[in-house]
């Protein structure tokens, strides 16, 4: 039990670990030449900050969230999304004095606890962008092309993105009405879950994955039907800047998310080989969460990409292996009089750039040969007691075995001059 991590979550080994350096390093740069700042918050934050944004009926909030009440009698959740938490500290630290729209964006852990599986995991990672203070279309459309080109930028093929409005406060209860009409008499037929949804959030039915429940909202009303007239032309307009930009989608009147503050566009970028946890990606506009959590009316718009998923589809599409880690050097000594004198090589090589190693554990010459070839070292520089008496140090070309004494005071020229750094 002790040598095992608690269900749902995942070591990131030495060996991935540079698969997400890279998919990190994508991020900053993408979010650079699209103005966009890091902003870090924390893993934790109040309760309540996610019952009132995420909203009460979600499946996150009543039955995900990672809650407890700390030794000060706070209660506490570990973040399962960063959206809310974006927005308290863009509240806390008035982020909106200076500019009308706000670029923000996240690498972080997030805790739900979902039933894991391969895809899902009770801590897992997300990559999200906020915008806030623009009600415009053209936000959201910049917002989902940085979606797709980050996907992209990465290598990616064969994605969906699926497009839908989910209509605001004013048009949204005439479709709650005429959904709740469609399902009154096939109640008996739903799931538990969708039961109480149909009373306290009859959209959410739309999104259950049971079967039945998915057959029997077939052929249910569409949202889309129901825009008021400020929906419909904002939708319209967010697909022209989409088209304007060469991103393909397709509508999805089904989709309807699963957090609670969305208004008007919402979307979702697929990539289907993932089956079940195909979702990669999603956001939209969440035009009341500001106001929601205690600030001014302050439209905005964001998504989320899960960034174990990106992995997932990485590795599916062949996309990144690593390149073999190679040391420049490996430090050899041998004898008792060699150690210190090797020790302060190490140093010196380390000092000046070079990826240099050193077996700290006295073996034999061939075991520490073994050790400098697993390292992928380019040369190994042995000090034997010779060596050390006479101030040189033997260089060993692990290519061609060839060997050459140098001065001490050479080493690091002779390998600058053999190019050995990156
Ligand atoms: P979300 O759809 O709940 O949205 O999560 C975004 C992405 O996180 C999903 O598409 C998926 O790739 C990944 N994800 C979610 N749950 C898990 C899990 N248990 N294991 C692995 N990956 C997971 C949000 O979180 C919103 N805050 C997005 C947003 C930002 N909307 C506006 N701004």
């Amino acid at each position: 039990m002790l040598t095992q991590g608690p269900r749902g979550t995942k070591d990131i080994l030495p060996d991935t670990v540079d698969r997400w350096l890279y998919v990190e390093q994508k991020i900053r740069t993408l979010c650079r030449s699209y103005g966009y700042q890091e902003i870090r918050t924390p893993i934790f934050e109040h309760t309540e900050l996610f019952q009132r944004g995420i909203g009460d009926t979600t499946d996150v909030v009543e039955k995900e969230m990672y809650s407890f009440t700390d030794r000060g009698g706070r209660n506490i959740t570990l973040r399962p999304e960063n959206t809310a938490a974006a927005v308290r500290s863009f509240l806390e630290h008035k982020l909106y004095a200076e500019n009308a729209l706000t670029r923000l964006f996240y690498i972080g852990s997030m805790f739900r606890y979902d039933r894991p599986q391969k895809g899902r995991y009770r801590e897992f990672h997300q990559f999200g962008v906020e915008a806030l203070g623009v009600a415009g279309p053209a936000v959201d459309a910049e917002i989902i092309v940085l979606a797709v080109r980050f996907l992209e930028s990465l290598g990616l093929k064969d994605l969906t993105l699926s497009l839908n409005s989910v209509g605001d406060p004013a048009c949204r209860p005439i479709y709650r009405e005429r959904l709740q009409n469609f399902f009154r008499d096939k109640l008996n037929g739903l799931c538990e879950d969708c039961r109480s949804r149909f009373e306290r959030n009859p959209m959410r039915i739309l999104d259950c994955k049971k079967e039945s429940c998915q057959r029997l909202s077939e052929g249910a009303p569409e949202i889309t039907d129901c825009l008021c007239e400020d929906c419909r032309s904002h939708f319209e307009a967010v697909k022209a800047y989409l088209e304007s930009a060469g991103i393909q989608y397709s509508l999805d009147s089904r989709l309807v998310r699963g957090l609670d503050y969305y208004t008007k566009t919402a979307f979702e970028i697929k990539y289907p080989p993932l089956g079940a946890q195909s979702a990669v990606a999603g956001g939209g506009r969440y035009d009341g969460l500001v106001e929601e959590i205690g600030g001014p009316p302050t439209p905005a718009v964001g998504f989320a990409a899960g960034l174990e998923r990106v992995m997932l589809a990485l590795e599916t599409q062949g996309l990144y292996d690593p390149p073999p880690r190679q040391a420049d050097v490996f430090v050899i000594a041998l004898g008792e009089a060699a150690k210190i004198p090797a020790f302060s090589l190490l140093v010196s090589l380390r000092d000046a750039g070079f990826l240099a190693l050193m077996d700290h554990s006295g073996r034999s010459l061939k075991a520490q040969m073994k050790q400098a070839d697993k390292a992928n070292a380019r040369f190994a520089l042995i000090l034997g007691e010779d060596e050390v008496r006479d101030g040189v140090v033997t260089r060993r070309d692990m290519r061609t075995s060839e060997q050459v004494k140098i001065g001490r005071q050479d080493i690091i020229n002779s390998l600058l001059c053999a190019e050995v750094k990156d």
